[in-house]
């Protein structure tokens, strides 16, 4: 069989896991192909919802697990232990599948080997490197848990041309347009929490829901260890977590272990933002630069934060949303 077909198989399969929804999380976000050594499609599968099937499992039930010589092309290396599910590695052995493609290595220590496990009971297992960084991309909050025990973090901020938060302090000013309004509300829909400062609660009474584009509302968390959080606040009917946990790192690590939550969207205000960039806690920022010229208010960033922000982050993305500029930006 051509290296060009098991090609052809594994671009399907990063295509199925992107069609995996927030519900697969904390789970990796996984595609599998089982076809014929002429390059037909036989069955196809993701991971579905948080315990129940994955990829591999996903796509031999379809076939009612017999594959007797067939192959599979799968984006993560087959789980090989008992979780919530039982091992992937095992139903692939079962079914009769000759050989399996993957294309990146699983990290999780209680889930690796699945390969090892496949290749010493007869199966022949290659590994098609060159689709491992769209998986790993596309897995980018699974492996932030994986390698550093906390959720992924992106955030999020709208400032004005002169880089102000709002034009006063305690006030809620509206800086960008509506595509902004819904690019960020796609970035809750893709997130597991949305989180702000007490302060932004206090002030702007947000809901934090997602409304413009389809999806599920994040769970909300506030951070706040001292003030009291306004008892009529319209995010206290969503069941927010609070965090009173002032060190961020040690609440990141709180929100992973303890509530699963493997990808926070942090959506300010100034104060929460210095403390997440003080201990270098952001993967991803999105600044949202509106026309408008304050001349005064609240900075987003002070000379501290700007510099440290510098250090910290490169420019990957940059593109209009409507009238306003999107850029993106990623630990460097
Ligand atoms: N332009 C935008 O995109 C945007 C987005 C959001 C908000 N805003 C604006 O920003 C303003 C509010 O921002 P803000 O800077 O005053 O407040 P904030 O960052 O929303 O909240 C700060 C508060 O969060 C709590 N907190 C808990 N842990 C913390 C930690 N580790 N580090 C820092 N704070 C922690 C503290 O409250 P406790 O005293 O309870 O501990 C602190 O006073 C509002 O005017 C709002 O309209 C703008």
């Amino acid at each position: 069989m051509c290296s060009k077909i098991a090609e052809n198989m594994m671009s399907r399969a990063v295509g199925l896991s992107l069609e995996c929804s927030v519900k697969t999380y904390p789970n990796p976000m996984v595609g599998a192909v089982i076809f014929d050594s002429g390059g037909n499609i036989i069955a196809e599968g993701r991971t579905c919802a948080y315990g129940c099937d994955h990829a591999e499992v996903d796509a031999l039930r379809k076939i009612d697990f017999k594959a007797q010589g067939l192959m599979m092309a799968v984006t993560l290396e087959p789980c090989n232990h008992f979780g919530r599910t039982p091992p992937c590695s095992h139903a692939i052995l079962k079914a009769g599948i000759k050989k399996v493609f993957i294309a990146k290595k699983e990290e999780n220590g209680k889930a690796c080997n699945g390969a090892c496990f496949l290749s010493d009971n007869g199966v022949e297992v290659e590994f098609l490197d060159k689709f491992a960084s769209s998986v790993e991309e596309i897995n980018r909050f699974f492996f932030k848990t994986v390698r550093s025990n906390r959720p992924w973090v992106t955030a999020k901020m709208a400032v004005s041309k002169d880089g102000y938060i709002t034009d006063a302090p305690g006030k809620q000013t509206l800086i960008t347009g509506h595509a902004a309004k819904v690019h960020v509300h796609s970035l809750r829909a893709s997130h597991m929490a949305v989180a702000v400062g007490a302060n932004t609660v206090n002030v702007d009474d947000p809901l934090l829901t997602v409304r413009e584009v389809a999806g599920d509302d994040p769970r909300p968390v506030i951070f706040s260890y001292g003030s009291q959080i306004d008892p009529d606040a319209q995010i206290l009917k969503r069941d927010p977590l609070i965090i009173t946990e002032p060190v961020i790192e040690k609440a990141l690590l709180k929100l992973w272990t303890e509530n699963k939550i493997n990808s926070v969207l942090l959506e300010g205000g100034a104060n929460l933002i210095r403390s997440f960039i003080l201990e270098n806690m952001i993967d991803e920022f999105h600044i949202i630069t509106s026309e408008k010229v304050f001349g005064r208010g609240v900075k987003l960033f002070n000379e501290e934060t700007q510099t440290l922000f510098n250090s910290q982050f490169i420019l990957k993305d940059e593109k209009d949303l409507g009238e306003d500029i999107l850029q993106i930006f990623r630990k460097s």
